[in-house]
């Protein structure tokens, strides 16, 4: 593109964001990562405090906080731990010592609300796990992102069809998680509603199967992440940013496209929602939800199917890290900021590098999702293009040599493919 013709990056990523009443300095998001380490009880630890306070230092305007659960519920059955906990009134305190040292470094912070892992929850304890419908998740091998080989894929547990007495419990413990969160001092929350979580399972007719006033139509469908939206806002006021996670596209054969995601977010959105936050794919497309390419959400146009959904509502693209095609989109009126993840993973300075025309110093990210792996087998998160990252705290314990092995092989193509051979034998053998 003719960079002589655009307003320029800088220029563009640089203004301020409005979101509700709350000024953002930049639109440059911080996306929420399950790699903050908080303490085994689900408390932000030193590291967690050290890891975002270094990205606000680095420019960002707004940081999210990820791997966190708004209710027990979600504590319980998280396939990721530990999480930071937004479920009981005693971790206020030390939420509020995050929020504190973040605003210190100048940047504004959104709690993530995770209400329910849905079809991706774990059942321990004889818990049971729930979602719209009873319909486990299916990876199959070849849906993994790059360098990320599950031998055989991978099927979830089989849900139990959530019972409305279970949607009606679970809105009212996230509308206490906002309030937790409001009292903390975030700036703002974010209802998580994507990938295969309980909400997301509502939104597409792939994963919703229901007869009664949950499923069918787009509005029906939207009906159960509608009403958390309007119960939230009724607790936590007018003013105060309240958003949504969504996915916006199933990628998948018979599955919902954007313009369906879309028809969805316009039955939400009038319940009070100041900003959507958008992800490509799921689970079962994970290949799509954490592309090695800048901007294929743009690509697929489906940021621009939500702007004629929902009008101007804030919409954070996923996945451009190349400063100038996400500058190109904010201008053209497709998204309203800039949310990255991996990316500042490898380099936390990319905000402020793209600001004063650095771009030429910055640490691309390589795409190799070894952060990926690590996540996907509970070893601390580190970047191999960072060293500091996961030791922002010099007292964060890094992972065994043993540990690393491990995420080296499971990255290896032909490693993992004598594993995929193996897993498919094995079945025979027993027979
Ligand atoms: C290590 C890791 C942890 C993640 N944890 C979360 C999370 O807690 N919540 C969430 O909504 N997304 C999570 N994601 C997804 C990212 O926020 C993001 O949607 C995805 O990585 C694609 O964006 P990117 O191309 O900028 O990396 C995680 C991604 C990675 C790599
Ligand atoms: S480990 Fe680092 S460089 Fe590799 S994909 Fe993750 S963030 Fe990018």
């Amino acid at each position: 593109m003719d960079v002589t013709s655009t307003k320029r990056a800088s220029e563009v990523l640089g203004s301020p964001l409005m979101i509700n009443k709350l000024v953002v300095k930049n639109r440059v998001i911080l996306g929420p990562m399950a790699v903050l380490r908080p303490t085994e009880d689900g408390r932000p630890s030193e590291q967690t405090i050290a890891f975002l306070r270094r990205r606000a230092k680095g420019g960002v305007g707004l940081i999210f906080v990820g791997g966190s659960v708004a209710t027990e519920r979600a504590w319980n059955e998280s396939p990721f731990f530990p999480n930071i906990r937004f479920d009981k009134e005693g971790f206020i305190g030390d939420l509020r010592r995050l929020v504190d040292a973040v605003h210190e470094d100048g940047a504004s912070i959104f709690a993530q609300l995770f209400p329910s892992f849905g079809r991706m929850g774990v059942p321990r304890n004889g818990e049971r796990i729930s979602a719209a419908s009873p319909k486990p998740v299916v990876m199959g091998a070849a849906g993994f992102p790059d360098h990320v080989y599950v031998p055989g894929g991978r099927v979830t547990p089989l849900p139990d069809e959530a019972t409305v007495e279970d949607i009606k419990a679970l809105e009212a413990a996230v509308v206490a998680s906002a309030r937790r969160a409001r009292a903390a001092g975030f700036d703002g929350v974010e209802i998580a509603a994507h990938m295969c979580y309980f909400y997301s399972s509502f939104l597409s007719p792939l994963a919703n199967k229901r007869t009664d006033e949950y499923g069918g139509s787009a509005e029906n469908r939207a009906r159960a992440l509608r009403d958390v939206v309007a119960a939230v806002r009724t607790e936590v006021g007018p003013d105060y940013p309240v958003g949504i996670r969504m996915s916006v596209n199933d990628h998948m054969p018979e599955g919902q496209d954007a313009v369906g995601f879309a028809e969805v977010a316009g039955h939400i959105v009038s319940a009070g929602v100041d900003f959507v936050s958008l992800t490509e794919g799921n689970y079962e497309s994970m290949a799509q939800n954490v592309p090695s390419q800048s901007g294929n959400m743009l690509a697929h146009g489906e940021p621009q199917a939500f702007r004629s959904a929902i009008g101007d509502v804030p919409l954070f693209l996923s996945s451009t890290p190349e400063p100038q095609q996400a500058a190109d989109a904010i201008t053209a009126g497709h998204a309203d900021a800039t949310m990255l993840a991996r990316q500042l993973l490898a380099d936390p300075d990319y905000a402020n590098k793209v600001f004063s025309g650095r771009e030429g110093d910055i640490v691309w990210c390589d795409h190799a999702n070894s952060c990926l792996r690590r996540l996907m087998t509970n070893i601390p998160v580190q970047c191999h293009k960072n060293p500091e990252m996961g030791s922002e705290d010099s007292s964060a314990k890094r992972s065994t040599l043993l540990q690393n092995l491990f995420i080296w092989a499971a990255g290896n193509a032909f490693l993992m493919a004598i594993a995929d051979a193996a897993a498919k034998a094995a079945p025979k053998a027993k027979r």
